[in-house]
């Protein structure tokens, strides 16, 4: 049974865990990972049948150069940025944009947008409008998750529908940096490029074979 001391260092723990997600700094989030986003702010109401107007600033606030969005061979660089629309108190995932367009769109522009319709079809309800970026930061893997809590409002849910994805619990195991190496404060170093963390090889291993897993 846990003591009154580890219940205590538990529930910091998970209140911890629960809301680091990145930092709300002058109208802009900047998420543990490259991104920031510029809207829609936390706490943003939507209206199921209205478009939500999504900004996110993908040139580190002026410091990455454009080619960190084309997956590339930057040491800190996207390789995939995607939305979902997920809630525990609806029950529903839903998605909002999907695969490589999001980085490749717009391109040269240092903020990418997407206007998207809210589905008439979803209930009421407190939602998390989730961004999922995998990146490299000075050639180390990194997956962020970043919940962006909104209210939606719909007074009559009508039709069917399309993209629904399976809902898992959250928040979801992520490998998110300790700060955003962008925002105001930040102690992480924000000016690429970096050193390489590995003296280059000669010859990359095969992608299948098993040493190289998810990051080579
Ligand atoms: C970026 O490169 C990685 C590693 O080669 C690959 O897994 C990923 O699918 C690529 N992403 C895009 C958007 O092409
Ligand atoms: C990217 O552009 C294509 C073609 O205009 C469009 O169909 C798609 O919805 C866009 N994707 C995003 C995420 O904006
Ligand atoms: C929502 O669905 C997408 C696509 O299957 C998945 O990657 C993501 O982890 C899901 N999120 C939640 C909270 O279920
Ligand atoms: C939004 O995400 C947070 C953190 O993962 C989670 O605790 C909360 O239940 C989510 N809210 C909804 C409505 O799903
Ligand atoms: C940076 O500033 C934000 C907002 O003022 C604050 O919440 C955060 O703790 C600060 N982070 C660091 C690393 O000092
Ligand atoms: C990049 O990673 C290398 C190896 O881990 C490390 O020595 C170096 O200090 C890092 N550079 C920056 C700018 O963080």
């Amino acid at each position: 049974m846990l003591n009154a001391y580890s219940s205590f260092l538990l529930l910091t723990f998970v209140a911890l865990f629960q809301n680091v997600t990145g930092q709300y700094i002058n109208g802009q989030f900047f998420t543990q990972g490259l991104s920031i986003i510029d809207s829609p702010s936390p706490q943003n109401p939507g209206h199921a049948g209205s478009p939500i107007p999504i900004a996110i600033d993908v040139s580190g606030d002026g410091k990455l150069p454009a080619s960190a969005t084309s997956n590339g061979s930057d040491s800190t660089r996207y390789e995939l940025l995607e939305i979902y629309l997920v809630s525990a108190e609806t029950k529903i995932n839903i998605t909002v944009s999907a695969g490589p367009g999001l980085l490749a769109n717009e391109s040269g522009s240092t903020v990418k947008h997407v206007n998207w319709p809210i589905p008439t079809c979803i209930p009421a309800g407190n939602y998390n409008l989730t961004f999922y970026e995998t990146s490299l930061f000075n050639n180390t893997g990194v997956f962020t998750i970043t919940p962006i809590p909104i209210p939606i409002s719909n007074a009559s849910p009508s039709g069917q529908c399309t993209d629904l994805n399976t809902l898992q619990a959250q928040p979801q195991s992520s490998n998110p940096l300790t700060q955003s190496p962008f925002a105001p404060n930040s102690t992480l170093p924000s000016t690429p490029p970096y050193p390489l963390l590995t003296p280059p090889r000669l010859r990359e291993p095969a992608m299948d074979s098993p040493r190289c897993s998810r990051w080579c």
